[in-house]
């Protein structure tokens, strides 16, 4: 389901979600923000490999839980993958130099994005992983400014959305 910036949809295993990232990745725009929300295994890091995919990046993607911050070429662009669930505060965050990793991503991927609440650029598109029953995640997509709409319009005509 699509209306004016929001998608709804439901993936059923990990290469559903991957494949929704793959799209994700192929349908933003020169600079965009991809902010994650979820439980712990929700799938956050799998939509982000896919992302990867859909870039180009030919690197092995892997969760910065522990680095923070893992930075990767794609094309002429940069992908910058981050994970703040270890982050607490706003000291916290600007500890792992959180203005210039913005200023300096060109796609900007947050697992955990609502430690940055407040601090995270636009165009921008929030994407809420929810678990559902067994492997069946629903995704929400939500997008902020005009190039994070025009990438939702995108991704709807390429029929991403899974049974
Ligand atoms: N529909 C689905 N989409 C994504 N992952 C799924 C799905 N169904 C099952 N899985 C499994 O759920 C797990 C998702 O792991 P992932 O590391 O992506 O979660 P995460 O949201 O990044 O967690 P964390 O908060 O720990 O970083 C994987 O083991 C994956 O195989
Ligand atoms: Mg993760």
């Amino acid at each position: 389901m699509t209306e004016g910036g929001r998608l709804l949809l439901a993936t059923c295993g990990e290469s559903e979600t991957r494949d929704l990232g793959r799209a994700l990745g192929t349908a933003c725009g020169e600079r965009m923000c991809v902010a994650l929300r979820g439980a712990l295994g929700a799938g956050k890091t799998v939509l982000v490999k896919g992302i990867a995919d859909g870039l180009g990046v030919t690197d092995h993607v892997t969760s910065p839980t522990f680095t923070f911050v893992n930075e990767y070429g794609a094309g002429g662009r940069r992908l910058t993958h981050v994970d703040l669930y270890r982050i607490e505060s706003e000291d916290d965050l600007e500890s792992i130099g959180w203005s210039d990793v913005v200023l300096e991503a060109d796609v900007l991927a947050v697992e955990w994005a609502e430690r940055a609440d407040g601090d995270l650029p636009v165009p921008r598109i929030d994407v809420e992983l929810a678990l559902g029953r067994g492997d069946e995640r629903r995704v929400e997509l939500r997008a902020h400014g005009g190039e994070a709409r025009l990438a939702i319009a995108r991704l709807s005509l390429r029929g991403a959305a899974c049974a």
